[in-house]
């Protein structure tokens, strides 16, 4: 397994950074995970422009332009064999002796890449049977719309998902409301057929998938509303589903133990995958 380490392709065993990494003392980093399909980059330019606005939120300068993120992107792909799966990438403030403040010289941002394969049919088979769900406290910062490696809150929520038998976590805010998932952006149709998902202000990740099938829904002439839903709504739903670089549309068929509609995956949610797929083709 290969990685890039800021300037050098190197085996995984030797991939390493210092122990004064902002991102390793603080968090003090952004990340993004694309999505790899058929040799491709799904919405490469989109999470480029992500990339950009976590950093410049966040004071950091970009370690590298893009036509040379372009490069080692693909570098790391083909030295990995990786066609179908995910790069991830991740860019932190640098290394400097620990001090909360920013580095006083300024150091060069830190950037590394890693790629992964994943068998396809895998997600296939998640997708068809559907996921279960939980709901937890969101008890995450307030600018969660950076994509930030600060992720603790996620960890802990997933974590949670998982040992009572759930695939993912549905953050609530102190409203009842929920925010999205612990790695994907939540939606629901209600009972008239709407889609619905929280609207993107500074309580969410605006996910690149979220994004897109925004686009895909308008195209498909079928009615969207972006806005906040409590999780009773999302209880009494006709669907759910949930979106990210990993997941695409996977339908949810319980949540918090309740079933979702029919308890199956709902049609809008199956038809937004497969229409999903065709776009990323
Ligand atoms: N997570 N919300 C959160 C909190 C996320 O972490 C993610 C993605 C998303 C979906 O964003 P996108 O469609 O751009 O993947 C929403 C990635 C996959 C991860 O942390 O592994």
């Amino acid at each position: 397994r290969i990685a890039y380490v800021n300037g050098r392709y190197v085996e995984g065993r030797h991939a390493m950074v210092h122990i004064d990494d902002r991102g390793y003392t603080f968090s003090d980093g952004v990340y993004e995970v694309c999505e790899v399909f058929r040799g491709a980059l799904i919405d490469e330019q989109r999470h480029y422009d992500r990339l950009a606005r976590s950093l410049r939120e966040l004071r950091i300068d970009p370690p590298v332009g893009q036509g040379a993120l372009e490069f080692i992107l693909r570098e790391v792909l083909s030295r990995n064999k990786v066609s179908n799966g995910f790069v991830y990438l991740q860019a932190t403030r640098g290394v400097s002796p620990r001090d909360h403040a920013f580095p006083q010289t300024p150091v060069r941002a830190s950037l590394i890449v890693t790629a992964r394969s994943v068998d396809p049919k895998k997600g296939e088979t998640a997708a068809l049977k559907g996921i279960s769900v939980v709901s937890t406290p969101d008890l995450r910062w307030k600018r969660v719309d950076i994509k930030t490696i600060s992720l603790l809150p996620n960890v802990l929520a997933r974590q949670a998902a998982k040992e009572s038998g759930a695939y993912e976590a549905w953050l609530i805010d102190a409203d009842g409301m929920v925010t999205e998932g612990a790695a994907s952006n939540a939606w629901i149709v209600d009972r008239s057929g709407t889609i619905i998902t929280r609207e993107a202000d500074q309580s969410i990740l605006r996910g690149i998938t979220r994004t897109a099938l925004v686009e895909i829904i308008a195209a498909q002439g079928l009615r969207l509303e972006e806005r906040k839903f409590s999780l009773t709504e999302a209880f009494g739903a006709r669907e759910a589903f949930i979106t990210g670089a990993t997941t695409l549309v996977t339908p949810v068929v319980m949540i918090d133990g309740r079933p979702i509609g029919e308890g199956l995956p709902g049609p809008i949610a199956q038809k937004l995958r497969a229409v999903f797929h065709e776009h990323a083709a």
